[in-house]
């Protein structure tokens, strides 16, 4: 079924939604049953209920029926977005990341479809079987898709659409197996209405989607959460009752951050804030 031509408006679009809803639902109940999934999911530290939502989905689109969908993971950067391709990527290995930014039109072609011998100057001899097919029937991980300049964005649509890559050079197309997950820490709606983001490969990339949020949109004690689990991770020093992180301690909302202000702490470079200190 073609949902991508004018998808918003279509009814054939709905009913492939709903299609997708009634298989997620037949097996949310016993992906959650299944107790090494979450042992998966506990690398992601939260105490965020919309967080732990966003958990559940992605434990529950790891599962077989789900993985012919595409994913679209959408966050600020250092949110976690790789760890979530992870999670949804435990059944499905390898998993195999590709930036996305940054890549001449032969660049993308060459690397993702890969190349007959002798398709151009400086190929290997033998050729290439290039990204997509390197990941056998595991997951295909394309961080940054934001990134991917319009010319490129066709050709993905193509392979989606398809799924088979054309090789540089090469007559006839050749079928993949991966599952596709993608990611971005760009607004894609907002560029598909801006007109830098394909509207059919948008809502083809987002079949089913997750969304990362930034630590100051899931509050204060969620940065004392994940701070604590980098803490255990790192064997630094605990944190202590008493000291907090203000706004002015920590205003970045991002995990990577928030590791190099612990690590400040740890050497001693800086001191938390403490509550009612001098008491
Ligand atoms: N909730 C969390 N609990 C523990 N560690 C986390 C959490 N979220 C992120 N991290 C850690 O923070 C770092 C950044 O995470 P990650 O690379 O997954 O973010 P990202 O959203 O892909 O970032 P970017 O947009 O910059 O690529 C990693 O070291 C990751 O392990
Ligand atoms: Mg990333």
């Amino acid at each position: 079924m073609n949902i991508h031509a004018n998808v918003l408006n279509t009814t054939a679009a709905d009913s492939f939604l709903d299609n997708i809803r009634k298989d997620v639902l037949k097996i949310t109940g016993d992906a959650l049953k299944d107790s090494s999934i979450h042992s998966i999911a506990s690398c992601y530290a939260t105490q965020d209920p919309a967080t732990k939502r966003m958990l559940t989905a992605a434990i529950t689109y790891a599962e077989e029926s789900l993985q012919k969908y595409n994913v679209l993971i959408e966050g600020p950067s250092g949110t976690g977005k790789e760890l979530v391709a992870r999670i949804l990527s435990h059944k499905r290995k390898p998993l195999k990341a590709m930036n996305m930014a940054g890549l001449t039109d032969t660049l993308f072609q060459s690397e993702l479809f890969g190349y007959m011998p002798g398709a151009f100057t400086g190929a290997k001899s033998r050729g290439d079987v290039g990204f997509l097919r390197a990941v056998g029937k595991g997951t295909a991980f394309l961080d940054e898709i934001g990134e991917l300049p319009l010319a490129h964005q066709a050709k993905l649509l193509r392979v989606l659409q398809d799924k088979t890559v054309l090789p540089v050079g090469a007559v006839d197309p050749v079928p993949i197996q991966c599952r596709f997950v993608f990611a971005t820490n760009r607004d894609l709606l907002k560029m598909v209405k801006e007109g830098s983001f394909r509207e059919d490969l948008y809502f083809r990339i987002n079949e089913l989607g997750l969304k990362t949020f930034s630590l100051q949109q899931r509050g204060v004690q969620e940065i004392r959460c994940v701070a604590s689990a980098i803490i255990a991770e790192e064997n630094w020093t605990p944190i202590g009752e008493r000291e907090h992180f203000s706004d002015e301690t920590f205003s970045f909302g991002n995990v990577r951050a928030l590791r190099n202000l612990l690590l400040k702490r740890e050497l001693g470079e800086i001191e938390l804030p403490e509550y009612d200190k001098g008491e």
